[in-house]
């Protein structure tokens, strides 16, 4: 399939700014599994933190050191930033801004604690997933159960159509409502007014966070953008 070589390859092309000895902040979805294989291939050697039970099961059946995000936090030397070096993931979508969405897989929380926590922020994208303007995709927002109507309603005063993922629990055991039809003039804005709402955990924009660079696959060939 001409989407799945085009964020292979964008996935290839991320591993080169891989270095020995590096904390890596390890994506979810199909892209960041391309490139965790990848990764795995090449054996650097790196310890991993994974953003959810998806990815650290995959990374742990290709034998990558695993560890988690407070320990990796925690071993920073005195007078050091605890930081990660480097993460890498996927997008549903990016602008040339670098503002993001994520969450088509759900696992939208721990991804931006992930990104949040690492010095460098690189995604893996393929060619359709770059865009004027975020917004098209219908954003995921992870809700505890017990406020589910409360955070419908405020949405709706907010313009948007929220969409219950149905059979669907995060790795939080939280849920997903999709929405539609939001104002997307002004990311950052909107990022932080909807995880206002009481019940929210966090929603998929990331412009607080946005991407250090994009890596955009197109069949065999790739682009960088860079901040
Ligand atoms: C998961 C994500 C993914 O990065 C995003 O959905 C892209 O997935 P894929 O690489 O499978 O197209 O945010 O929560």
């Amino acid at each position: 399939m001409a989407n799945e070589q085009s964020k292979r390859t964008a996935a290839l092309k991320a591993l080169e700014y891989v270095k020995p000895g590096m904390k890596l902040g390890l994506g979810t979805g199909t892209t960041a599994g391309f490139f965790i294989e990848e990764l795995a291939k090449a054996k650097i050697d790196v310890t991993c933190v994974p953003s959810s039970n998806a990815t650290e099961t995959l990374a742990r059946s290709l034998k990558l050191k695993l560890i988690d995000l407070n320990t990796a936090l925690a071993a920073a030397r005195i007078g050091e930033i605890p930081q990660l070096d480097l993460c890498v993931d996927g997008a549903d979508e990016a602008d040339k801004k670098f503002n993001l969405i994520k969450g088509g897989g759900g696992a939208l929380t721990r991804e931006k604690v992930v990104a949040s926590a690492s010095k460098e922020f690189i995604v893996i994208i393929d060619d359709f997933k770059w865009v004027d303007k975020i917004g098209k995709y219908p954003l995921p927002i992870e809700v505890l159960p017990f406020a589910q109507k409360f955070v419908e309603s405020e949405i709706k005063e907010l313009g948007g159509t929220p969409k219950l993922r149905e059979k669907f629990t995060t790795d939080n055991r939280n849920i997903i409502l999709d929405v539609t039809g939001l104002d997307f003039s002004d990311p950052l804005d909107l990022e932080g007014m909807l995880n206002n709402i009481p019940g929210v955990v966090d929603n998929g924009i990331f412009a607080i966070r946005n991407a250090d660079m994009v890596i955009m696959g197109k069949g065999k060939e790739f682009r960088v953008f860079e901040q």
